[in-house]
Order: structure tokens, then sequence, then C-alpha cells
């Protein structure tokens, strides 16, 4: 097994490098595939070292797989976190969290505004197995210390939030939720590490779904889960028995994006800035929600907490719903796909999908009308992004 990435190398350099080891006689210089399920054991003594828990083996791939955990510790690098596990998706992620430190009778608080599956997850699931969470409106997260009881175990937050990108304080509510005795879980998919290090802010543990960014060609569904080593042992052991692990091939898939993630979250960026401050000029558009721009209500915390302000633009459209949906047929070049992240721009229209069935009052508290449109900013050209969005609007 390679040894843990050096902390002291740069992200780009993590990414391209963390978990890898090509310095063998035949190396290959990519990954490989450990396409297998099993591993042979030389020896029953080596087996029985296994069952001891004293061997560093590999022997069955839901457990551990070498190519997985060259995935595992390049997240873990750019995170700083000491371990990480990845799993089949974001949700897998999330659920072997949450079934891994809280059980029948805990609370959770988190934020309403949240990827509309982890408020399924919330709302659907978790109360079946006697876990109930507490979803504090964003207005109100200044009040967020009324939500907590003594039975809390968890505070989850999202930042910045999907679709509206409002910024949370990550170290005030880390401190919060520590006071509470809860343990601080971030899901960190619209930020990726590139451009906020929860960890490093007072979280103890960092989600992602690694379908977007991390994985970042839209070929792969996948999540992680990195933090402490023994909180991470625990999680790990949800993975192996509710069988969430992430395939070899997926492994693969993910090691490769990473390695194109830093320069991937740096081109994305600029052109997010290119396209909001397009779209603020013009005169079919409404509000823009980016909190790279000075008066956004988030550009101070994301100004502290981030490197830089995203690749995600959300914007209303002037004419309202007609316009929105005219405006997403019109799109060209950029696809409508409810993904994100991906080196592929898309848009994605809230209220068919992520926020699909919701009331108008829960839609008013999430801050998401029927104008809403929101871009996933990918790595093309800008001017060629700028000009088919000016063409679309044109048409509405
Ligand atoms: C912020 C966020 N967290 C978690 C998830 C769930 O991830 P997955 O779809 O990989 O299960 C998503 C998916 O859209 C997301 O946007």
């Amino acid at each position: 097994m390679p040894d843990q990435a050096k902390p002291s190398l740069a992200d780009a350099t993590h990414c391209v490098h963390a978990g890898e080891e090509r310095h063998g006689t035949n190396a290959s210089l990519t990954t490989d595939i450990a396409q297998t399920s099993v591993f042979v054991m030389p020896s029953l003594d080596e087996l029985r070292r296994y069952a001891e828990g004293k061997s560093k083996s590999y022997m069955y791939s839901r457990y551990a797989n070498p190519t997985t955990t060259v995935a595992e510790q390049k997240i873990a690098a750019l995170e700083g976190a000491e371990a990480c596990v990845v799993t089949a998706s974001g949700m897998a992620a999330e659920l072997a969290m949450f079934m891994a430190i809280c059980e029948s009778g805990d609370e959770i608080v988190s934020m309403l505004d949240l990827y509309g599956g982890t408020t399924k997850l919330f709302q659907g699931v978790l109360p079946r197995f006697g876990i109930r969470t507490r979803l504090v409106p964003f207005t109100e997260l200044a009040e967020i210390e009324r939500y907590f009881s003594d039975r809390t175990r968890l505070l989850f937050l999202e930042t910045p939030t999907n679709p509206t990108l409002r910024c949370a304080d990550i170290r005030q509510f880390a401190e919060i939720g520590h006071r509470h005795n809860a343990v601080v879980a971030v899901d960190n998919t619209f930020a990726t590490p590139i451009l906020q290090k929860p960890l490093a802010l007072g979280a103890d543990i960092v989600i992602h779904s690694a379908t977007k960014y991390l994985g970042g060609h839209n070929d792969l569904t996948a999540g992680a889960v990195a933090g402490s080593r023994q909180r991470l042992d625990t999680i790990r052991e949800m993975v192996k028995f509710t069988g969430g692990c992430l395939d070899p091939l997926g492994s693969f898939l993910l090691i490769r994006g990473l390695k194109t993630l830093e320069i991937r979250v740096e081109r994305a960026c600029a052109n997010a800035r290119v396209i909001a401050a397009a779209l603020r000029k013009h005169p079919k558009v409404g509000r823009v929600l980016y909190p790279g721009f000075a008066d956004d209500p988030g550009h101070d915390i994301a100004r502290r907490q981030m490197s830089d302000f995203g690749m995600m633009v959300s914007f209303e459209t002037k004419g309202g719903g007609q316009a929105a949906e005219k405006f997403i047929d019109s799109l060209k070049l950029w696809y409508l796909a409810t993904s994100l992240g991906g080196v592929e721009s898309t848009v994605s229209y809230p209220l068919l999908s992520s926020h699909v069935g919701l009331t108008d009052e829960q839609l008013k508290l999430l801050d998401v009308s029927a104008a809403t449109v929101r871009l996933s900013v990918g790595i093309e050209h800008p001017a060629d992004l700028v000009a088919d969005i000016e063409q679309a609007l044109d048409r509405t």
C-alpha cells in the first residue's frame, strides 16, 4: 500500500500524485485497476493474521481494494484528512455516515437549504430508524442553537447551497455544534477541497458527491467521506456491512478525474466569473446569485472560507417561469442535465428537478421560484458559453 500523501505538497500535486507510488520495476505509470472481487491469501498463516487485524493484505473488494485505496488517499490528502472511504454514490456516503454516528433516539440538526436527496433521506428514511432531523431555514441560521437538544448527535451543513448559492460560516457553526457535543459534518460537493477545506475550518467530517467535481466528467457515480482515522474506521465498517462500496473501475475513473481537479476548478471558476458578470448586465435577467459579487449576501463568508467563488451561477429571468423555460430550451451548448460539476456546462431547472413538488411556501423559504435557473459552469471557452446564453436570452 503506498504511503499516505505528504501534507506539505500543494493541491495540484496531490491531485496528480497522492496515493500513487510508481517507482517499482515495470511499474505502470497509471494506477492499475484491480478488477477483482477477492484476493488470494498467500497462506493460512496470513489469513490468521488478517483475522487478528494484524495484516495489511487485501481480502475482499467490498472491504478494501488497492485501486479504491488510491482514490481514498487522494481525497484524504486534498481534504487534509487522516482517512477517507469512497462509496457507490454521494447518498451512500451520507447514509453510511449517518448510520455510523447516529442511533435510534438521536437527532440531527441541519439546514432546510440542502440537496433534495439529502432532505428526503432525513425526512423519509432516517425517521424509520428512529433518527429525527431538525431542518433550520436559512433565515433562522442565526438562531440555530434553539434547534439543538441533549439528543443532538450531528450537525450537518452544506455550503454553498443548491441552487441559491447561500454560504454558511463553517467555523462559526462548527464551534456551535461542538458546544452542543455534536459531530460536525459538511457536504463539500459544490466547493470541492480545492476551494474550501471544512476540516481546517473546524468540521469533523467532510462528505462529497464525487459524481460531481471530483469525478468531473459526468461518467461516474461515487461518493466520499473523509475525517479522522478513528471516525473513518467506524464509517468504513458501516460501508462494509451495508454494501455501499465503490467498485474498482469506478475508483479508477475517480482517480483519473481527480488528477485534473485543480486545473478544472481554476478554469471553471474563471468562466463562472465571466458568466455571472454577463448575466448581471443583461436586460432580461433579474437577480444573479453568485457569491463572487461584492454585494452578494454570502460574499464575506465565501471570501473568508473559500479560495475562489465557485463554479455555479444561478439567476432569475425577468420574464418569470415562461422565460426561464424558453431560455433553457433555446440553449445550444449548455446541456439540460440535472447534475453538475463536469467538464460540460449544464443548465438545470430546480422547479422541475431538485425542487419538484414543493409548495409555494417551501419554495419561498428556499428562495427558489419558477424564474430560477441554475448553471453549472464547465471548462469550455467562456466567450462561447456567454454567446450561447445571450442568444437564448434573446429568444425569451
Ligand atoms: C450537494 C450534493 N450532495 C449530495 C448529492 C448526492 O450525490 P449522488 O447523486 O452522487 O448520490 C448531490 C447530488 O446531486 C449533491 O448535489
